[in-house]
């Protein structure tokens, strides 16, 4: 009997391509594995396009609740936006997928896993990793990373084979989707002087052709994990698709981020994300009303350190499960409703309520009911400044420039005259 792989397969052609050359290169049986994350795609296509592109078992998995479940909500309660821009889509499903691999891995007896990733992105390194974690020892194929091909070559190389070449290879765009979020790379892209052409976006109307109507929703949240829209109770899936089409339909979601990858390239990258966009905006909305001055401030070190470790493939690491703790813990209180306004582009937030607002209106108030104790306000400032006066006396440097300060931290060069040689 043959040795099995299990092959994570978008239906593209890399992927599609990788069936044969994993037969033909290491002599193996291929059972495909597509992973529904809400890409939109035809699943019962992409499965015949597997069994005719030679593989001996199509297996598909509508995962799309799991993804929200267990890795989308987490990373926006951790308000998880890799660089300050990019919601991670791409970054929060590999993982995912990985782990689908390893379980379809070993319910089908195979040997290794394999996944149609080049050499020089961050997704061969996320879905490793993940695996490697997950399955010590269980063997990894990468045919786009070892066939060495060109991208004609490749073309060539399925037209000899009868395997379909999808009529999207004519687009030059590199695309990527799931439910929290667009990809597209390549193509003008590449250069970063060149505005994005209107034919990459799909999911997006461009701002000036957005309604000239506003329109308002209310999300609900519960501990950080958003359950209702316009008070109706809603599965994470559903709100997520909605709040994309309703959002996308005004403008909102557009990111165009020159991004730092983790194999040490620059990348531009476009991206359409409206539900992540405006769920993001609303959490730490929620947040501002609900969480100390204090947490919020420590939390927003944490979600960098937690979209940085998504972003470089760590999902299954103990960092994470540490800093998911602290998360938790931080999301007990954030719950209740933000009101936004969708507009031309923009999604403002205009209104929000929770049981446990921080927010006091007699502590606020510039009214008749203020019950801030003025009073106090003198001696606080006194403490406040305290050291600060203390210094000002000694080092007055308020009063004196101090140019002996020099910020340099490079010695000058040396003078010539410095440079003794020894007879
Ligand atoms: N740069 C993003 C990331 O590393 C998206 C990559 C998605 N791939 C693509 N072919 N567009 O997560």
């Amino acid at each position: 009997m043959r040795e099995k792989v299990v092959l994570a397969y978008s239906g593209g052609l890399d992927t599609s391509v990788s069936i044969r050359w994993i037969q033909e290169n290491y002599g193996m049986d291929v059972i495909t594995l597509t992973v529904d994350l809400g890409q939109g795609k035809d699943l019962d296509g992409i499965r015949d396009k597997a069994l005719s592109a030679g593989a001996c078992k199509a297996v598909v998995i509508d995962a799309r609740e799991i993804f929200v479940k267990y890795f989308v909500f987490p990373a926006l309660q951790a308000g998880a936006i890799y660089e300050g821009e990019y919601p991670l889509a791409t970054a929060l499903g590999r993982p995912l997928i990985a782990k689908l691999l390893v379980d379809v891995a070993e319910h089908e007896g195979a040997v290794a896993v394999a996944h149609g990733c080049t050499g020089k992105g961050n997704d061969q390194v996320r879905f490793d990793v993940s695996i490697h974690m997950l399955a010590p020892g269980l063997r990894i194929i990468a045919p786009a990373r070892e066939w060495k091909m060109s991208r004609a070559e490749e073309i060539e190389y399925a037209r000899k084979r009868d395997i379909p070449v999808p009529s999207t290879e004519g687009s030059p765009y590199s695309i990527d989707q799931n439910l929290w979020g667009r990809s597209i790379e390549a193509g003008v892209l590449e250069d970063p002087w060149v505005e994005p052409p209107e034919e990459v976006y799909e999911w997006t109307v461009s701002a000036d052709r957005a309604p000239d109507q506003p329109q308002y929703v209310e999300i609900s949240f519960e501990k950080g994990i958003p359950v209702a829209l316009d008070s109706t109770p809603i599965t994470g899936v559903d709100l997520t698709l909605k709040i994309n089409s309703i959002a996308g339909q005004h403008g909102i979601g557009r990111i165009d981020h020159l991004e730092n990858r983790l194999v040490g390239i620059k990348s531009r990258e476009i991206y359409e994300a409206p539900a992540a966009t405006v769920l993001h905006r609303a959490h730490q909305a929620l947040e501002d009303l609900t969480l100390s001055k204090d947490t919020a401030r420590f939390k927003s070190i944490v979600s960098r350190e937690y979209s940085d470790l998504i972003y470089n493939g760590l999902w299954f690491s103990a960092l994470h499960r540490d800093l998911r703790a602290f998360v938790l813990s931080s999301q007990q209180y954030v719950t209740g409703t933000i009101r936004m306004k969708l507009f031309k582009g923009v999604c403002s937030v205009v209104g929000r309520r929770s049981p446990y607002s921080l927010y006091s209106l007699p502590l606020a108030t510039y009214g008749q009911d203020d019950q801030f104790d003025h009073d106090a306000a003198p001696g606080f400032i006194k403490i406040h400044a305290l050291p600060h006066l203390t210094q000002a006396k000694t080092q007055s440097f308020q009063q004196k420039p101090m140019p002996e300060a020099s910020p340099s931290i490079i010695p000058p060069k040396i003078g010539k005259e410095s440079i003794k040689t020894a007879k």
